[in-house]
């Protein structure tokens, strides 16, 4: 495995958590980088299934070592009930799990503020973002006003910071006239979470570059995905964080030498949560045809997911951001029944036809796709084991969607379980 960053190529939900549980029966330590709980990864394992917000997705294997890194933003309460709740379910954590010391804390103040600059957005201007508190606590981190892990460690020090900075927000909420933080409500449920969450703060640099140097496995665990990164996603419908594999050097202290492996997670198709442009989305009978069979809908606040063509423009450009060297392709098994089956080659923006992505949302918003057809298979896929096992139109698609996306593909998943999985 060495030393690999595993990241969504399209706009999130590719099915990272899959992906990431199945790479991890031979990796010593898996690090999350950025984002925070407005993820949410699937993991299913036989019968049962779990959605991870915070807490790594190689948690399954007991070998891993789970890194959360200073470039997540992590509320303290969630983790809690996180691994409270993996633990009610059997699942060992003990001292695998680790928290960045570096990383910064949400807390009731940042999910208000969220909501209440989602409140104000005119229509065409709402992000439809996850109400986690992410933006906020990524504009405190930038401004310089964030509160870190570390002080987990000293309560009182963590009541005092705690305290000035949920005054800080009353102020605004009081001129806001909406409802204000009840400071000492909260403060009593952050503490509790902090002193269970100590155990686990530590400087998770040490941890990584340690592990390095000895040459472990170590695997990068990407959130969101290309299209929602602050710097290269479609602006301002994006998330706040950089969701591309540069995050993971930054969000871990890793240096950039030692990736050796990028691997992007895309599904066969498209879909995307919250608003924003998504040039082959599907309004139609097809859309939501996709969304029943693919089971669509968000793994963290439950909204349907958009869904749409596979997009090559898109793809492209973002195999070449992320440096991929395989894709994993998810949920081939959803277009199953499908009898043609549409990839975009092209958008036509205000008349002009481009194969490139433009930097401009509102080019994107403004782009038709143009389409190439090709047949559909109508078997099941999800008994295959290797690429010869799949049926021949199923091999031509994936090798045309590679070929248009510029990237080889390494692994092709057709079921959530774990066993549906082969390699190229
Ligand atoms: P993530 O955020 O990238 O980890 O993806 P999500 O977990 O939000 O969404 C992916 C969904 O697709 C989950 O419900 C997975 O269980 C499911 N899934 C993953 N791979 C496959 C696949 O190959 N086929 C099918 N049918 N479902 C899959
Ligand atoms: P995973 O890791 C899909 C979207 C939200 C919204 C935008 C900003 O499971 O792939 P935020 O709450 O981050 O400020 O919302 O980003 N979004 C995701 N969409 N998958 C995710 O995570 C997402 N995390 C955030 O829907 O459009
Ligand atoms: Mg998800």
């Amino acid at each position: 495995m060495a030393i690999t960053v595993l990241v969504g190529v399209q706009w999130g939900d590719e099915g990272k958590g899959k992906i990431i549980d199945v790479l991890t029966e031979k990796v010593d330590v898996v690090v999350r980088f950025q984002g925070g709980n407005n993820a949410g990864h699937t993991v299913e394992i036989g019968k049962e299934k779990f959605v991870l917000h915070l807490v790594p997705s190689g948690i399954f294997r007991r070998k891993a070592t789970c890194i959360i890194g200073n470039g997540v933003v992590v509320d303290p309460l969630a983790l809690e009930e996180e691994i409270i709740s993996l633990e009610k379910r059997g699942v060992k954590i003990g001292k695998r799990l680790q928290v960045s010391t570096r990383s910064h804390l949400i807390f009731a103040y940042h999910r208000m503020m969220d909501a209440m600059h989602e409140g104000s957005r005119s229509e065409g201007k709402k992000i439809g973002t996850t109400k986690r508190g992410i933006g906020p606590a990524y504009a405190d981190k930038m401004s310089r006003i964030g509160i870190r892990a570390l002080e987990m460690l000293d309560l009182k020090r963590l009541e005092k910071s705690f305290r000035e900075h949920a005054e800080y927000y009353n102020k605004i909420f009081k001129a806001a006239k909406i409802e204000q933080v009840d400071t000492d409500a909260e403060w009593k449920k952050v503490s509790k979470a902090a002193r269970f969450l100590g155990k686990y703060v530590t400087d998770t640099v040490l941890t990584i570059n340690e592990a390095a140097s000895e040459k472990k496995d170590i695997l990068f665990e990407g959130a969101q995905g290309m299209w929602l990164d602050v710097d290269y996603g479609t602006y301002p419908f994006v998330t706040s964080s950089n969701t591309t594999t540069s995050g993971a050097c930054t969000g871990s202290g890793l240096s950039p030498k030692y990736i050796e492996n990028v691997v992007g997670v895309i599904k066969a198709y498209t879909t995307r949560v919250g608003e924003g442009p998504f040039p082959t989305e599907l309004k139609d009978e097809m859309g939501e045809l996709i969304r029943k069979t693919g089971r669509e809908f968000g793994a963290t606040t439950g909204r349907p997911r958009r869904c749409g063509w596979f997009d090559a423009i898109s793809s492209r450009y973002s195999c070449m951001v992320n440096g991929v060297d395989r894709l994993a392709v998810t949920k081939l098994d959803v277009l199953d029944m499908l009898p043609e089956i549409k990839i975009c080659t092209a958008y036509r923006i205000n008349g002009k036809k481009t194969t490139v992505m433009p930097s401009d949302t509102e080019d994107i918003t403004a782009a038709v796709p143009v389409y190439e057809t090709m047949p559909g298979w109508q078997q099941t896929t999800s008994n295959a084991r290797s690429f010869k096992q799949l049926p021949k139109n199923a091999q031509k698609y994936l090798k045309r969607i590679s070929e248009l996306a510029g990237s080889k593909i390494g692994i092709i998943s057709v079921g959530p379980n774990r066993d549906q999985t082969f390699y190229i």
